[in-house]
């Protein structure tokens, strides 16, 4: 079994990504392997609407002269996806939201290729607007058929640009580990015999 973290965050070693971590290290205490991929400042690019995904149905993003498909490739083989991002204008960064659109329709029209999956969605915030952000990644875990994972509170974590402050934020982190716990018990019970 294997999880894919996918930090949107354009800081790699910021808040988001401390947060990652912590589920990723949770994931890998219980026996899952994890594997942690970069899309917050990278290149990627929004959704052209060519709609040539819906011609070929090759399961791949006809625009190809960024690195989407290389994780769109690597999502498909995880058996669950969390997607982490900071909060920009109470929303997710644009390199997450092109991801989404993307990743949601090549799976979508190539016969709903997430069905599923497990998916979390994490979010760094100073003070508002990440339940918004929130709810922007869990629209793909749903309307995927995904199952989608909690924890104590909702996936959240307070930090601002200094370094890694959600680290302080004690409750915060104490809910990426009960996440990472989460996913794993859902993950054992989904592949139990297989
Ligand atoms: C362009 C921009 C917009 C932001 N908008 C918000 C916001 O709406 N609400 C909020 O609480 N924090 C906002 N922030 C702060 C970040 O979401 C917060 O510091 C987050 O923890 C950064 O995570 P990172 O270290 O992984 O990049 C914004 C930051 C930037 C750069």
């Amino acid at each position: 079994m294997k999880v894919l973290l996918i930090n949107g965050s354009p800081r790699k070693e910021g808040n988001t990504r401390k947060m990652l971590d912590r589920v990723g290290e949770t994931l890998e205490a219980e026996g899952i392997g994890t594997e942690l991929l970069q899309v917050g400042g990278t290149a990627i690019r929004g959704c052209l609407a060519c709609y040539r995904c819906i011609e070929l149905k090759d399961r791949q993003c006809s625009t190809k002269n960024d690195n989407f498909n290389a994780i769109f490739r690597k999502m498909l083989e995880a058996d669950g996806i969390v997607l982490g991002s900071p909060t920009y204008f109470a929303d997710i960064t644009p390199e997450m939201k092109a991801l989404i659109d993307r990743s949601g329709y090549v799976s979508r029209v190539n016969g709903n290729l997430f069905h599923h999956k497990t998916g979390a969605a994490v979010i760094s915030l100073r003070r508002g607007g990440g339940i918004h952000a929130f709810d922007s990644i869990n629209h793909l875990f749903q309307i995927c058929g995904m199952f989608t994972v909690g924890s104590t509170y909702w996936n959240l974590g307070f930090g601002g640009r200094e370094g890694n402050e959600v680290e302080n934020d004690r409750e915060g982190m104490e809910n990426m580990r009960d996440l990472g716990q989460s996913m794993a018990f859902l993950l054992k019970k989904l592949h139990a015999g297989t």
